[in-house]
């Protein structure tokens, strides 16, 4: 019995001394790997910053680029101050280049201003008629007219009916695509604005307030996607059920800027020094035409409104017209509709 009991003990003391071997392992074990993890914690963290960092240093240099740009096209419109509308710049930037434009939409400022700047910078355009392709008939698909307007052209410019169109062609294109309006924005459009603004008021936009008096349409999408790029103050002034969509507004929240919405007029217009408006209907427009202008009845930029605005505010406006403007105030003082 003794006997036995002590060849019990020593098998377990054995036991134990292994056992406890074996927690001396797993707790170096452990150790090991909270190490491991506070070091890929450690690093993820320095990834993080190396990544914002070079972002922020992306957006700087955006900036610098966009500044760049502003400058150097300010100063080509200053050359061409003694040139007639259809003498080419010195330098002939576009010297060769062919820009293919259609509008699936009337088009009048667009249409002009794309045929003189192009001409101007050296290079040609021809304007294709939307009902004029075997695409517009159905007889081509989006992908074979791509392919060639892209061994033919060296841009294509697009006014469309369709988001996804354009979508479409800038996936398929092997040129740049240039949006000439669709029913969600219109960024040519806000980018003379901004170039307006700048040159009339001789400040950089980002030191003015900027409103916005009417319906959440294409042209305010790009005004406020602009806000953000160019960051300016931004009111908007627009009835309760016409607001800027959500997307729109949280894709402001993601990149950190705010825009001021108001339901009445005259608050949204006090401190701005550009007032800027658009019919309320737009090309795009599938609603009751009669009801949706009535509900903007109190968004009308009159001189009653314009009363409660600073004294030197500008009034800008895409056109055409209608009645969210009276005439007095489109052709009055503050107007610079017709630069
Ligand atoms: N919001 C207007 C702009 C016209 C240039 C429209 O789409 O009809």
């Amino acid at each position: 019995h003794h006997q036995r009991n002590t060849k019990h003990e020593a098998r377990n003391t054995k036991h134990e001394t292994r056992n406890t071997k074996h927690e001396t392992r797993n707790t170096k074990h452990e150790t090991r790997n909270t190490k491991q993890e506070t070091r890929k914690r450690k690093q993820e963290k320095r990834n993080t910053k190396h990544e914002t960092r070079n972002t922020k240093k992306k957006k700087r240099k955006k900036k610098q680029e966009t500044k760049k740009t502003k400058t150097k096209t300010k100063k080509r419109k200053q050359k061409r101050k003694k040139y007639n509308t259809l003498e080419v710049d010195k330098d002939k930037p576009l010297k060769g280049k062919l820009l293919i434009q259609m509008f699936e939409k009337a088009s009048l400022r667009t249409r002009l201003s794309f045929y003189l700047a192009i001409k101007q910078l050296g290079g040609g355009t021809i304007t294709l008629r939307a009902n004029e392709l075997h695409l517009g008939k159905g007889g081509e698909s989006l992908a074979d007219t791509a392919k060639i307007l892209s061994t033919y052209g060296d841009g294509f410019m697009l006014r469309s009916d369709s988001d996804e169109k354009i979508a479409e062609f800038s996936k398929y294109l092997k040129i740049p695509v240039i949006n000439g309006l669709s029913p969600s924005s219109h960024p040519t459009q806000v980018l003379s604005d901004i170039f307006t603004v700048e040159e009339i008021k001789k400040k950089s936009i980002s030191k003015l307030n900027i409103c916005w008096i009417g319906d959440s349409n294409n042209v305010l999408n790009s005004m406020i996607a602009a806000s953000v790029k160019f960051s300016f103050n931004l009111n908007i002034g627009c009835p309760k059920n016409y607001e800027p969509k959500k997307f729109v507004l949280d894709w402001v929240k993601k990149n950190k800027r705010k825009i001021n919405i108001f339901n009445d007029a005259k608050k949204a217009v006090k401190d701005a020094d550009v007032i800027f408006s658009d019919k309320v209907i737009s090309l795009n427009d599938k609603v009751n035409k009669n009801k949706k202008i009535k509900d903007f009845k109190n968004f009308q930029i009159n001189s009653k409104l314009m009363s409660f605005a600073k004294k030197d505010t500008i009034f800008l406006h895409c056109l055409p017209r209608g009645e969210e403007v009276t005439g007095d105030v489109f052709l009055g003082k503050n107007s610079e509709v017709w630069l």
